[in-house]
């Protein structure tokens, strides 16, 4: 029997508790799994196993039968204190805690590898759908040339609502937020940092060298307005948030999030609602999709708890799944080449002077033309829109 812990017994972490109530996994891995002890600050005082709780994080870290922690806390701190302290006592640890694995992964990877432990972190991108296990294992054999995800819900819902529903943004988060979808401070996920700290990881876990989400320039979907939803709707488009990911041939990373016009013949422009997807690239396989609940308390408890069953059935693995310390060269964002959706009040004649559109529609807007640009350098795209002058531009998300 092997013994966990859970810290935070908020909605990730109840989640995992009800899992493990509910199922006995011993004929999956040879072995059952009880949950033997929960730290929360909180009282619970109508929960079935009250005797469970504690409030002393010391009763899990010096409980030498507890062999798997799970943290679902959120936050830093303390989280990462309580991480690094466990890993050290030589326990493994699994969390969905996005912003720890983005901000400290790199040490508590390193600090689990010299113990012989695991860290392991499948719910901290897309919840509950299979993304970090497949790129360490399932898709070892591939160089990923790119990752482009719809990596946090909550604003694929409030596009989907724009699009759809006819909703103006504000309208459209409210809603989102009543729905209890986003994150208590909205900005983390309107203004991409949420999605940001995710794309970080995917790109971490793909190329084996360390992105730092601080090097990843980050655009929310706050400026988005109907109109731009429109206009990319007259070009066969969606507007989705990507994080957006890819090894250049000189070994450097691209890497940004932004909010880009999907043509409609490509399978993220029809993920709508709360749902994540995240399509991989590989040299031999091509694109693969993987697309699920990107939150929830179950979707992402049941990864949490995959990655426990994964450590009490393998408890020794050679090489387990990690990136190295050195930082991975970014590709400077100017260089990195995209066509754009533009409006503009511009006439045909200024617009052809710099630009020579692949489409243009006008009437969306009185006295307004939208076009799409030739890929281009962001550099030289900048220079050129500034001396036509621009209402909005968005990226085009190349098929
Ligand atoms: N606020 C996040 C989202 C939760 O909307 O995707 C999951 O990370």
């Amino acid at each position: 029997m092997a013994k966990i812990a859970i810290l935070g017994y908020g909605t990730v972490g109840s989640g995992v508790y009800e899992i493990f109530q509910d199922s006995d996994f011993s004929k999956k891995i040879g072995e059952s799994v009880e949950v033997s002890k929960i730290l929360d600050i909180r009282e619970f005082p109508s929960h079935p196993n009250p005797g469970l709780f504690t409030k002393d994080f010391n009763d899990i870290l010096n409980d030498a039968e507890i062999s798997v922690v799970c943290e679902t806390m959120g936050g830093l701190h303390p989280a990462y204190e309580f991480t690094k302290a466990l890993l050290e006592a030589g326990k493994s640890v699994t969390t969905s805690n996005k912003e720890l694995v983005a901000t400290y992964g790199t040490e508590l990877l390193e600090i689990a590898a010299a113990e012989g432990v695991r860290y392991m972190f499948e719910a901290s991108v897309g919840g509950g759908i299979p993304i970090i296990r497949p790129l360490a294992s399932c898709l070892l054999a591939n160089n990923i040339e790119r990752i482009a995800g719809i990596l946090n819900g909550t604003t694929n819902f409030i596009l989907s609502e724009m699009i759809n529903n006819n909703r103006e943004f504000d309208d459209a988060l409210a809603d989102a937020q009543a729905r209890g979808y986003a994150e208590r401070n909205p900005a983390a996920d309107i203004e991409g940092h949420d999605a940001c700290r995710k794309i970080a990881i995917l790109a971490s876990m793909a190329w084996g060298d360390f992105v730092d989400y601080n090097n990843i320039p980050t655009e929310g979907i706050c400026d988005i307005s109907l109109t731009d939803v429109r206009y990319a709707e007259k070009f066969g488009a969606a507007i989705k948030l990507i994080g957006y990911a890819e090894k250049q041939d000189d070994k450097s990373v691209y890497a940004c999030v932004a909010p880009m016009a999907v043509e409609c013949n490509n399978p993220l422009a029809g993920v709508t609602d709360v749902f994540n997807a995240i399509m991989v690239r590989g040299n031999y396989l091509g694109d693969a999709m993987f697309y699920g609940r990107g939150a929830g308390k179950l979707a992402t408890a049941s990864a949490v708890s995959a990655d426990v069953l994964d450590i009490v059935r393998m408890k020794s693995l050679k090489k387990p799944m990690r990136w190295e310390t050195g930082a991975t060269k970014m590709l400077e964002p100017g260089k990195k080449k995209w066509a754009y959706i533009v409006r503009t009040k511009a006439g045909q004649k200024e617009i052809d002077s710099e630009f020579n559109p692949v489409k243009t529609v006008t009437g969306v807007v009185e006295s307004e033309t939208g076009f799409i640009t030739e890929p281009m350098c962001e550099d030289e795209f900048l220079e050129k829109i500034a001396r036509v002058g621009a209402v909005k531009y968005i990226r085009m998300l190349e098929n």
